[in-house]
């Protein structure tokens, strides 16, 4: 019996990460007992004792909050032991540290004088010993990159990453012990545009969104000695980058040498938030991936081919000659055989690298790229295995694994998987290549629930959601479309369902999937916030509790509007009002996992708003009115449609007159096949999964896509992208099938949150052949999967320890499965015999 995955707050051994708090989680492996009995936890600092908890039976492993005053620079070292109800034990011990918390600066913020794009700012100092434990308290304006003795602190990029900067600026903590030389040391920070400064938005962006120069402000430490501190002392020397920001790429001359410019100035950024621990996860290289062919276009280009859409740079091993340069332009796919980005629009996405003579490994600073092509330019030969493509993402481990017996069905899933990977750096972003890459809060509440089952999320979205909040406290609780909001009129706006609605739908997730009630209560003032402005908003025009007006994406890029544009046909007021009434239900519920007495109050909302949306939009026999594939599946998902079984019906007559294929956009495609599957109609669904033609998800998989597109059909049959325009190649939206995957082909869903009690009702069908996930839960290591044997099927699953499962078998009344491996056989089902 062992324990793993222990986290403090949703993260592994963190350091310097803002916490009010420590709330330990963890799971078990390998155990013969079945439930936890107790767990104890002691803690100490510097040797000391400061926490025992004893052995207490109600230790909750999906989050155990420890009431603790935290001190500011410390070291806790813990020792989680666990008891099962067998008497077996496992122990681990392990460790989480603060940063400065609300510890006074003694740095100053220093900026330098000339350089207005990339800098570098440089201190030397002495360090008496080299053997004790060093930390580093850096924060750096728009990106930076620090050394020490010319080592790279850390292993994260893109530091201090993307938030909203006059909210609050994000500090990291760096364990620099083993860099640190005693005697002489220097420390560089190099300073970058990024987020901060840096073109940032389409139609040409702005930049200097939130200052006009770089900064930094650091303090490195040796126990309670200050070694250095940044002030008025640090020099000025000659950045080698001499161009970067996040959309263009960036210029990196290594003929320029570090000359000293002088020295730098005390000066602080204005208009930013103050200085906090860090709430991001960090961005790393996630993967690696080698060339997979060197081709040379008949145009006479050469283009290094990775074989996957992917986000994050190409590193290489330079062996030019002096002023000999090297450039590597972003695409996602070929034309005619010729490298083409023209959907990146304004965003050149080029690295350029000017070589001293120097062998050396090369990489991007201060920009990244969404791309499966780089052109290479270079005036000397080079060699396809010197070239690797780097992922980089926020920290957060991949959760789901699925396989199926059916090849396109396994690479679609995959394709989902790269999808949220790729967009999940730093906030989640619509796409990761073109001159936009922002946190479109609609976007990232469609991808939420599949998100939460794929990838361990809640540290990612614990800082996206106090960004959304902080945009909140300014907009009177209303939620904008980006976060962190683009400040000015451009895509300021704010309150447009469903993607103002991700200020509730993301956190109720999060709960759902991972049950971490202190992340259900930081967020539940921000999940009020919206529908408390939304109910004042509808209630200053007279009538029931509906939304009344405002502009709504609703649907976006369906495909059942004969009007062309990118709006869907489902009415948005009828969209807006579904949410409403979803957020509400949510907020009550909330309300009373939190023992709030307002609970009531939300229910009774969100029943009045449902009885208003069904006097509106439904007809005497419980039917929505609206006939798209979008309204029916919304309406059961959401449970609006007074009898669910005929709006099933209803909706498989759509799909079956639309030649079972689906038209739906970003609100219906993440409901359409769980409606299906959940209304007695699996069947469909399946069959609307196996298309291969327009309009379908193995369209894109025929065509060769290793990610999701944006639209149905950015590409179209020919191979050339579609000349309606925006056309990302790396959306997730439509990767929400993934989630179905998990959910309804192999039926593992959380029954209770964080998979505590989980259902397990697999779908066999012969179409298919063999389905299997594996799911790293909160709870523990799920397994559901099936097989079609001739007649019989055989069944395997997987419950973790201190978990139980409600079984569901066609045909089979419900059947308790408690930890442990189980198999089973019956009968295949004739349902989904069609070959
Ligand atoms: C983005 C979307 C986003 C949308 C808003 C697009 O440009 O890429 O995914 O949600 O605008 O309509």
């Amino acid at each position: 019996m062992k324990l793993e995955k222990i986290r403090v707050c949703n993260l592994e051994e963190p350091m310097g990460f803002a916490m009010d708090a420590p709330v330990f989680s963890w799971t078990v492996e390998g155990a013969a007992g079945k439930q936890q009995r107790w767990a104890s936890l002691t803690i100490t600092a510097a040797g000391e004792s400061v926490y025992e908890s004893g052995e207490t039976a109600d230790a909750d492993s999906l989050g155990w909050q420890v009431r603790l005053p935290l001190k500011a620079r410390t070291r806790y070292d813990f020792t989680l032991t666990v008891c099962a109800d067998d008497g077996g034990k496992a122990c681990a011990s392990g460790f989480f540290e603060t940063g400065k918390r609300d510890e006074a600066w003694s740095a100053q913020w220093i900026s330098p004088k000339i350089q207005k794009n990339s800098a570098l700012l440089r201190k030397s100092f002495r360090a008496e010993e080299s053997d004790r434990p060093a930390r580093l308290y850096l924060c750096g304006l728009g990106l930076y990159e620090a050394y020490l003795n010319g080592e790279k602190i850390g292993d994260e990029y893109l530091a201090p990453g993307y938030h909203a900067y006059d909210f609050h600026l994000g500090v990291q903590t760096y364990d620099v012990s083993g860099l640190l030389h005693r005697g002489e040391n220097q420390l560089v920070i190099a300073l970058g545009e990024g987020w901060f400064k840096g073109r940032l938005g389409f139609d040409g962006g702005y930049t200097d969104l939130y200052g006009d120069r770089l900064y930094a402000i650091a303090e490195l430490w040796q126990g309670n000695t200050l070694l250095t501190v940044t002030d008025e002392s640090w020099e000025e020397l000659r950045s080698p980058v001499t161009s970067a920001n996040i959309y263009d790429g960036e210029t990196w001359d290594a003929r320029l040498s570090p000359e000293l410019l002088g020295p730098a100035e005390a000066a602080a950024p204005t208009g930013c938030g103050p200085l906090q621990d860090r709430v991001n996860l960090p961005v790393k290289e996630m993967d690696r991936l080698p060339v997979r062919e060197l081709i040379r276009t008949p145009g006479g280009d050469t283009i290094l081919d990775f074989g996957q859409n992917l986000t994050g740079w190409v590193q290489f091993t330079a062996r030019l000659p002096e002023g000999g340069r090297l450039s590597l332009t972003a695409g996602e796919i070929l034309q005619d055989g010729e490298f083409y980005n023209e959907n990146y629009r304004t965003a050149v996405s080029t690295f350029t690298y000017l070589s001293d003579g120097t062998q050396r490994e090369v990489r991007p600073h201060f920009s990244f790229f969404g791309f499966r092509y780089m052109k290479l330019v270079c005036d000397c030969p080079v060699r396809a295995e010197d070239f690797s493509a780097v992922h980089l993402r926020s920290a957060m481990p991949q959760t789901a694994r699925l396989e199926t017996g059916s090849e396109p069905v396994n690479r679609l899933f995959q394709n989902a998987l790269w999808g949220m990977k790729d967009n999940f750096l730093e906030v989640p972003t619509d796409c990761p290549q073109r001159d936009e890459r922002l946190g479109w809060t609609g976007d990232a509440q469609a991808i939420s629930e599949t998100a939460c089952q794929a990838l361990y999320m809640p540290a990612f979205y614990r800082k996206y959601l106090w960004d959304l909040r902080a945009e909140q406290s300014v907009l009177g609780g209303s939620v904008p479309n980006v976060v962190p909001r683009i400040k000015r009129d451009m895509i300021g706006e704010s309150g447009s369902c469903p993607w103002a609605d991700a200020g509730v739908i993301i956190p109720w997730n999060t709960w759902r999937y991972y049950g971490n009630r202190a992340l259900l209560q930081e967020s539940y003032p921000g999940m009020k916030a919206w529908v408390d402005f939304q109910r004042k908003r509808e209630e200053a025009i007279e009538g029931p509790h509906l939304v009344k007006d405002g502009f709504h994406f609703a649907d976006w890029l369906a495909l059942d509007n004969p009007q062309p544009g990118p709006f869907g046909a489902t009415d948005p007021l009828f969209i807006a009002s579904a949410y409403y009434c979803r957020c509400a239900q949510i907020v009550a519920e909330s309300g009373r996992i939190l023992g709030l007495p307002e609970a009531g109050e939300y229910e009774a909302l969100s029943r009045d708003i449902l009885a208003a949306l069904r006097e509106k939009y439904f007809d005497g026999s419980g039917l929505c009115r609206i006939p798209t594939q979008t309204a029916a599946a919304l309406s059961i998902v959401f449970g609006l449609s007074p009898d669910a079984k005929a709006q099933g019906d209803a909706l498989n007559r759509l799909v079956e007159a639309n030649d079972s294929h689906l038209n739906t956009g970003f609100v219906g495609t993440p409901v359409l096949c769980p409606a299906l599957s959940q209304t007695g109609h699996h069947d469909t669904a399946v069959s609307i999964l196996l298309q291969e033609d327009f309009p379908s998800w193995l369209y894109s998989v025929k065509l060769g896509a290793t990610t999701i597109w944006e639209r149905w059909n950015s590409v179209l049959p020919d191979g050339h992208m579609n000349p309606e325009g925006m056309n990302s190649l790396n959306h997730y939206t439509y990767g929400s099938i993934a989630g179905w995957m998990i959910s309804w082909l192999c039926g593992l869903r959380p029954m209770e949150p964080g998979y505590r009690r989980a259902i397990l009702e697999p779908r066999p069908d012969r179409r298919l052949g063999h389905a299997r996930a594996e799911l790293e839960t909160a709870a523990g290591r799920f397994v559901s999967a099936w097989r079609c044997e001739g007649d019989s099927i055989h069944y395997d699953f997987t419950v973790p320890f201190g978990a139980s499962a409600e079984l569901r078998l066609p045909g089979e009344a419900p059947w308790e499965l408690s930890a442990g491996k189980h198999r089973f056989t019956g009968n295949c089902p004739q349902t989904g015999g069609r070959e």
